[in-house]
């Protein structure tokens, strides 16, 4: 049965928003030893709000449809890129796209392990703004609730685990290469966050995009290597084991001087307290 996705907010990020100002149990950090671009495979099970978002009459059945990452922040709730529902990626307006799921609970894309969940209702960010990528967030609702287990909570501003200098492990089944190896299973490549001054250096505005450091955060190796790449967007950046990031843009994958882009997720909570 198909229902047009809303465009209005609904009760469920709303409830979310409210959520997120209390502490949200979890289960423990689970951070790859390495990780995606200079990863290395990771077991779901083990980052369980890893999901990837799905469409196979979009993407093909090979490697499940999926198409882009998401993050369990609630157990009705993935957060994705805005950018993964728009229809420069999906090839279509988001409403024609009928068969949109999150594949949570699965690492190897050609299993039937896990849970395939229908998408009940997407919210994008109104204030995405593709020009400079800043906003690129989407709210997912899910049409079955999962396991309280799934869940990851969300870094609030000020959160020591957007210090420069920390730790992190991004997640995805995207390019592994940079020229088009898509995974088929989870990966994870280590990173660090890395100083605003650093992206704001390599990323001043251009095609690509703007980096702008209330909306965004850096993240990568200062020699390249370890990054996100294409088909990894919208999925988890981890730090201290709490979500800090969104994977967004960059310019190529893992290139020295070009670091990740990632959603802010502290800047995410601020829209969605803004938006109920
Ligand atoms: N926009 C890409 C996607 O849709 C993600 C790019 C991330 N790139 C990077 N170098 N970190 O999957």
């Amino acid at each position: 049965m198909r229902r047009p996705f809303a465009r209005a907010l609904t009760a469920p990020l709303a409830a979310l928003a409210a959520a997120v100002a209390l502490p949200l149990t979890s289960s423990p950090p689970a951070v790859a030893d390495e990780g995606v671009i200079g990863g290395r495979p990771v077991r779901v099970a083990d980052s369980p709000w890893a999901v990837a978002l799905a469409s196979r009459d979009r993407f093909g059945g090979t490697r499940a449809g999926q198409f882009c990452g998401g993050v369990v922040v609630a157990r009705s709730t993935v957060l994705t890129a805005a950018h993964c529902l728009s229809e420069d990626v999906l090839g279509a307006p988001r409403g024609e796209v009928r068969d949109l799921k999150v594949i949570a609970g699965r690492s190897d894309l050609r299993a039937d392990d896990g849970a395939e969940i229908d998408v009940r209702d997407a919210w994008i960010n109104p204030d995405y703004d593709g020009y400079t990528n800043s906003g690129d967030v989407a709210v997912l609702t899910l049409a079955t609730p999962l396991p309280g287990g799934f869940v990851i909570p969300m870094a609030n501003d000020g959160d020591a685990a957007y210090e420069a200098g920390t730790g992190a492990a991004v997640y995805g089944w995207g390019d592994t290469t940079g020229t088009g190896d898509y995974a088929r299973t989870l990966h994870a490549a280590r990173v660090q966050v890395l100083p605003d001054a650093v992206c704001e250096e390599a990323y001043p505005g251009s095609s690509d995009g703007r980096y702008l450091p209330s909306s965004m955060l850096c993240a990568g190796e200062p020699d390249g290597g370890k990054d996100a790449c294409q088909g990894d967007s919208g999925g988890p950046l981890v730090a201290q084991g709490r979500l800090i990031g969104l994977v967004s843009w960059g310019s190529g994958c893992g290139r020295a001087g070009s670091p990740g882009v990632y959603t802010r997720v502290s800047d995410v909570l601020r829209v969605l307290r803004q938006h109920s």
